[in-house]
This record gives structure tokens, sequence and C-alpha cells, in this order.
């Protein structure tokens, strides 16, 4: 298995990946996404390869008003069938090498309390838990732009 930055060939794979995480998605919403991240200078995508894709990670580097600079892990699934082979932890050190390189000092991520099986795969990467929080949402009556599961 090895890890590479996402091309837009891998929109399609990215797709079916999505959906299994609960956000059903067609490939050309993927395809336009990422052709907007990828040439975007504070995102990463990267996926893992088998050689088919089995996994992808989306990180940024972005500044908070009061926080200042950090990487945040902004999205990551493992195929199903592909778990507990090394490919989160993989996907995670290329996140972080990346997020080293630009000279920031953490990262971090929001971690769903439904998704159970991220949370000791995060601390067996050696990230602490800080804190927990309560997702708003109010629909603005425009076009739906993102969908964000229950
Ligand atoms: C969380 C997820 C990305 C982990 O990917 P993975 O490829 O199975 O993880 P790895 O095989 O790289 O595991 C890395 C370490 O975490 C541990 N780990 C992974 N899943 C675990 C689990 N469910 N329970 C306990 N430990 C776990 C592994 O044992 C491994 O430790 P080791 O290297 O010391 O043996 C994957 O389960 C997934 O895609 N889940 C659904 C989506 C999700 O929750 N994404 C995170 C959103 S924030």
């Amino acid at each position: 298995m090895s890890v590479r930055r996402a091309t837009i060939e891998d929109a399609a794979r990215i797709a079916a990946l999505s959906g299994t995480l609960g956000y059903p998605v067609e490939t050309t919403a993927i395809r336009d996404r990422l052709e907007r991240l990828l040439a975007s200078p504070t995102d990463i995508i990267l996926v893992a390869t088998m050689p088919e894709v089995v996994g992808w990670l989306h990180g940024t580097d972005h500044e908070f008003l009061e926080t200042g600079r950090c990487c945040e892990i902004v999205g990551l699934v493992v195929d199903g069938a592909r778990r507990g082979q090394g490919t989160g932890r993989h996907l995670v050190a290329g996140v972080e090498s990346w997020a080293a390189e630009r000279g920031l000092d953490r990262v971090i991520v929001r971690s769903n309390i439904v998704r159970a099986e991220s949370h000791p795969f995060y601390e067996r990467l050696g990230y602490k838990r800080i804190k927990t929080q309560h997702v708003y949402r109010k629909p603005l009556g425009n076009a739906p732009q993102c969908s964000d599961s229950e």
C-alpha cells in the first residue's frame, strides 16, 4: 500500500468511499470539488492505493482569529474491507508530514461521536481528546452545497 496526492482521476473511487461514510455523493460533484481543492495551496488530498484507491484523507491548513494556524483533518475514510491494515495510519502520517513542512505546530480532527472506531484509532496515533462539541445547522434557502449526515 502506498500514499500519494489525489488526482482528478480518483474522483469515482473517492465518491464511492464517501458513500460508505454516509455522505452519498455523485462522482461529478467530487470531481468539481477536487478541481478546486487540488488547486488550493492550503488543502491536501491524499489517497492510499493497493493499487486501487482504498482510502482518502482531506487535510487543510487554516487560520483561526483566536488560536492561529493549524492543520485540520476534515475527511478520512478507509474502505471497510481494508481496515486494520495500517492504511489510516499511513494517511494520517502523510498529512502530519505536510503540516510539519508548512511549519504548523499541530493537527486537529473533529470526530463524530458515532464513529466509534475512529476514537481508539486517533488515540493510538497519539491524538488526545480535548473537548466535545455540539454542531448546529440552519438552512438558508439556497440550493444545497453540502450534505452532512445526521
Ligand atoms: C478510523 C479509520 C480511518 C481507521 O483506518 P484503518 O486503516 O482501519 O486504521 P489502521 O489500520 O491504520 O490503524 C492504526 C492503529 O489504530 C488502531 N485501530 C484502528 N481501528 C481501531 C478500532 N476500531 N479499535 C481499536 N483500535 C483501532 C489499530 O489497531 C492500529 O494500531 P497499531 O498500528 O498499533 O496496531 C477507519 O476505521 C474508517 O475509515 N472508519 C470510518 C470513517 C471514520 O471514522 N473516519 C474518521 C472520521 S474523523
